[in-house]
């Protein structure tokens, strides 16, 4: 049985505001110390099972959300997946809360995107390729009232080998920062903290240059959201002191193949997670088994994560 800590259902979204606040120490030390008493995470305690898609039960919600409050992940199982299709994704979305679904570039119609590898006009993009991709969180080039605050992959057919997801809660980083050096956080949270510039296909600017915090804190929910790409040459930093230690210390972290979660997702089994920060390593297809990845992208939180749509 999970104990899960009152900590991440406050009564009233300002006790989570007050976390995040840096003039705020006990706030932040009851949270901290609730949330460390987590580690390590078992990856099976983030494992759920999902009779229908369509039909979510009660409880079944309730396990989602539990396990994204305390680790921002869970790991679901569909009990019979459908083969092949992906229309039951958004009304799997749906009765989590989650109905805004980010389109992009190389999303399908319906907004949610199959990866896999194929071939590509213009830019490359890696998601479509078998080459590894390094920590990030997802759309941190998106426009301020864009920012994706939850993902659904849903593996429809895993490589013939690799693809392993490594996954790190951004809360767990926070506090690692935090408790290091305050002034890091000031600097993560600094309006100009991470500037990532345009995006040009073929001569045109298909996406303008976006600068940002790292690190911000919404308002309607108090919850923590973080903006960050390990991709050294697509990002400019605030040029500032703190924020270079800052930056440095999260790729010495990122760089510990220990602290992260390791997971290689099977047939109908999918992640649901408060964007937190992840990266895929490279993998083999072969002619009888390709890589097929659905991913939702919503600009909500999950249901129950936001104290004041509950209050
Ligand atoms: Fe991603």
């Amino acid at each position: 049985m999970l104990n899960f800590n009152s900590h991440y259902f406050p009564a009233h979204h300002q006790d989570r505001t007050r976390v995040f606040d840096l003039s705020r120490s006990r706030d932040y030390e009851l949270w901290r110390n609730a949330k460390l008493a987590l580690l390590p995470v078992d990856v099976e305690a983030l494992k759920v099972k999902i009779m229908n898609p369509y039909t979510l039960h009660e409880n079944e919600i309730m396990a989602i959300t539990q396990r994204c409050a305390a680790y921002g992940v869970v790991i679901y199982q569909l009990h019979e997946p459908p083969h092949n299709d992906k229309s039951w994704l958004p009304e799997f979305g749906r009765q989590l809360g989650l109905v805004s679904l980010d389109d992009n570039l190389r999303s399908d119609e319906d907004s949610v995107s199959s990866l896999q590898v194929q071939s590509q006009q213009g830019n490359q993009y890696i998601p479509y390729t078998n080459r590894p991709l390094s920590w990030h969180t997802d759309g941190y080039y998106n426009a301020p009232e864009k920012q994706i605050r939850t993902i659904v992959m849903h593996c429809a057919s895993p490589a013939a080998s690799g693809g392993v997801n490594s996954l790190l809660d951004h809360e767990q980083l926070y506090i690692a920062l935090r408790d290091r050096n305050p002034a890091w956080i000031e600097a993560l949270m600094h309006p100009q903290a991470m500037t990532i510039p345009a995006n040009v296909e073929a001569g045109v600017e298909i996406r303008e240059a976006r600068t940002g915090p790292v690190f911000s804190v919404d308002k309607a929910s108090g919850n923590l959201h973080m903006r960050y790409s390990a991709r050294k040459r697509n990002i400019e930093w605030r040029d500032d002191v703190p924020t270079r230690e800052a930056v440095e210390f999260i790729s010495e972290k990122l760089a510990d193949e220990a602290i992260a979660l390791k997971y290689r997702l099977d047939a109908g089994q999918g992640i649901i997670c408060n964007n937190i920060l992840h990266n895929r390593s490279g993998f083999e297809d072969s002619d009888r088994q390709q890589r097929l990845m659905y991913r939702a992208r919503y600009y909500e939180q999950l249901v129950g994560l936001n104290p004041a749509q509950n209050a």
